[in-house]
């Protein structure tokens, strides 16, 4: 469905949302593997990067929910087809990367036999039990999902911002209408 007429506030304020969680789970998530040893900090570190990405998690439902609900608006006009169908894909790529690189970090959690406690609070289910072979290979796996999310991103928003200030077609006004 792509008949609307512009993103609504909802649609714009979860792409926000998540798009600054994830931000702040990668860049904690380098910061953190990065501490030599096993300190109370790192321990720490750890919990706070399993609840943003469970967060994370829950919101990218949420978006993907209401995206097949409510549809997004056609493509800026005069755009190339081979943009739109690039675009296209790209969304569709990052619609699954939120929702699969959080699952692969909870199920390397789990393999690891580490359970996560939402907020400290929750004792969340193990969704597999510890389990060495999984472990060793959810580990890159969460790493290079990440990579490949990061490197998608990087062009998506180089996308926008050349169409917005050399093309001058609006795009990255569909995101952020203060621009308009
Ligand atoms: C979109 C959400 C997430 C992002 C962007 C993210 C990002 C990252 C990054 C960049 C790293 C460092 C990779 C490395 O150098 O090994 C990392 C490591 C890790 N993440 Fe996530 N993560 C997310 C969600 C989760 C979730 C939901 C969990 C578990 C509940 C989790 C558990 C871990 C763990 C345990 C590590 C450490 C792996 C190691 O020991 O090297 N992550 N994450
Ligand atoms: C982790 C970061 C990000 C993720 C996961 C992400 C994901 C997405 C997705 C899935 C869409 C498609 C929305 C739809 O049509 O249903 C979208 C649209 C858009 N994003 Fe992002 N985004 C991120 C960061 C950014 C950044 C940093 C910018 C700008 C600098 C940006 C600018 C835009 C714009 C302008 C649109 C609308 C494109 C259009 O209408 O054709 N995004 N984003």
């Amino acid at each position: 469905m792509r008949s609307k007429a512009a993103y609504g506030p909802i649609a714009i304020s979860l792409h926000w949302l998540v798009a600054l969680l994830i931000f702040a789970a990668f860049a904690l998530g380098l910061y953190m593997t990065g501490i030599p040893g096993l300190t109370p900090t790192k321990l720490k570190l750890f919990s706070w990067h399993k609840w943003m990405g469970v967060t994370i998690f829950a919101l990218a439902l949420v978006r993907v929910l209401w995206r097949g609900a409510k549809g997004a608006p056609a493509p800026a006009a005069g755009t190339p087809a081979w943009q739109v169908k690039a675009a296209a894909g790209a969304h569709h790529l990052l619609y699954l990367l939120i929702l699969v690189v959080p699952l692969t970090g909870y199920f390397y959690s789990s393999a690891a036999g580490v359970p996560v406690v939402f907020l400290g609070l929750w004792h969340m289910p193990a969704l597999i039990e510890p389990n060495d072979a999984l472990k060793a290979a959810l580990k890159p796996a969460h790493e290079w999902l990440n990579y490949l999310m990061a490197a998608i991103v990087v062009v998506h928003a180089a996308a926008a911002v050349k169409h917005q200030f050399v093309n001058r077609d609006g795009t990255l006004a569909r995101m952020l209408p203060f621009l308009k």
